[in-house]
């Protein structure tokens, strides 16, 4: 029974040893260098509490007998030890545990932590600071990233329309990048189907069938944007809201009407988004990029709503015709029109596209 107590003992310490020391060093390297995720952290915490209490109860009778024993003063003479009786901690070992343990604590609470918030910061430079690539990377594999959201969205009753195979004639790139303005004043008239159809394209279009890669860049190709386009004066498509199939280059109509007045106020009374043919509103789906690259996701998604922007300048330019990047808008607005929930899939972007004079 003895034998048994003693072994546990040391099987109790070895264990409080290693979990203190796994939680310790495991905490503070977390906090230096932004492991946000230890995996086994918490639970080595929990272990070691556990560990330190079995020691007490099993040391109780030695804790009794030591604080029985304390001297009171330095004058009174301590009671000699009985044989196998265990030493008593003086004085200088308190001292030295007492310090060792502020040192510690000032160390943890002085040294710069690369997540803590920094005054004056805005809530984007504190993101941009705490998205930085830490060791999270590094235990990724551990962590359960749940199930891979749909790559695709998708209107199953929605009627749908084929657009025509995108053909481009247009002037050189260099031509269309000399030539690209932001344009926020359109006439009236119509666009052409094929014309929407070489802007979609532009925008999301496939470019590479074997793989499904499309013709802007995407983060881990997970391709988090949807289009939408709301429809004003297109020849041969309703007015209303439609959404832009990638895999089949077509469009589902999701809202028949005339949302002109509707979109407006939700860009804030932005004349350009009633007289502009047709406005392409790109939305994200945060889960699709969140699924891998976690906090990174959010600069990539806004990154990858940049490069199809850019692709939508550019085609309209060569197409002739204008666009002009619109940031602001009532979000909570536009993901109604779009009959978006604004949590997992919130509106990012506008783009109204018209015919202009000259
Ligand atoms: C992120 C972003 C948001 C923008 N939002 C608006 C907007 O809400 N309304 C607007 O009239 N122009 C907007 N613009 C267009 C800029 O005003 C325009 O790009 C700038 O004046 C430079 O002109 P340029 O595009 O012709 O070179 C935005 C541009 C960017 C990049």
């Amino acid at each position: 029974m003895q034998l048994w107590r003693r072994h546990l003992e040391y099987v109790v310490i070895l264990g409080m040893l290693l979990t203190g020391g796994y939680a310790l060093v495991s905490g503070l390297l977390a906090d230096l260098f932004g492991f946000p995720r230890f995996f086994l952290h918490p639970w080595a915490g929990y272990a070691c509490a556990l560990l330190v209490l079995i020691h007490l109860a099993l040391n109780r009778r030695r804790i009794a007998r030591y604080i029985r024993l304390r001297p009171l003063s330095r004058e009174k003479p301590t009671p000699p030890l009985a044989p196998g009786q265990p030493a008593r901690l003086g004085r200088r070992d308190f001292l030295i545990g007492a310090l060792s343990g502020l040192a510690g604590f000032l160390i943890g609470f002085l040294l710069p932590s690369s997540r803590r918030p920094v005054a004056g910061e805005d809530l984007g430079q504190q993101y941009h600071r705490w998205s930085k690539p830490g060791g999270s990377g590094l235990d990724a594999l551990r962590i359960d990233w749940g199930p891979r959201p749909a790559p695709l969205k998708a209107y199953p009753q929605a009627p749908r329309t084929v657009l025509p195979a995108p053909e481009w004639s247009g002037p050189p790139i260099g031509n269309i990048i000399a030539a690209r303005r932001s344009r926020r004043e359109y006439i009236s008239g119509t666009l052409a189907l094929e014309e929407l159809s070489v802007l979609l394209y532009a925008a999301q279009g496939i470019t590479e069938p074997r793989w499904g890669f499309r013709a802007a860049p995407s983060a881990g190709a997970l391709y988090p944007i949807e289009t939408y386009v709301v429809v004003h004066s297109v020849v041969g498509l309703e007015m209303g809201l439609y959404h832009y199939v990638v895999a089949d280059h077509a469009l589902e109509q999701i809202r028949p009407g005339d949302l002109r007045a509707e979109l407006v106020r939700a860009g804030i009374g932005q004349d350009m988004l009633r007289t502009a043919q047709v406005c392409f509103i790109l939305t994200a789906i945060f889960g699709r990029t969140r699924w891998r690259y976690r906090e990174r996701a959010y600069r990539y998604i806004l990154l990858e709503a940049g490069h199809i922007g850019q692709n939508l300048y550019l085609a309209a330019t060569g197409l002739g015709l204008g666009t002009c990047a619109v940031g602001a808008f009532l979000d909570d607005a536009v993901n109604r029109l779009l009959g978006i929930d604004g949590e997992e899939e919130t509106a990012l972007y506008l783009f109204p596209v018209g015919r202009i004079g000259g």
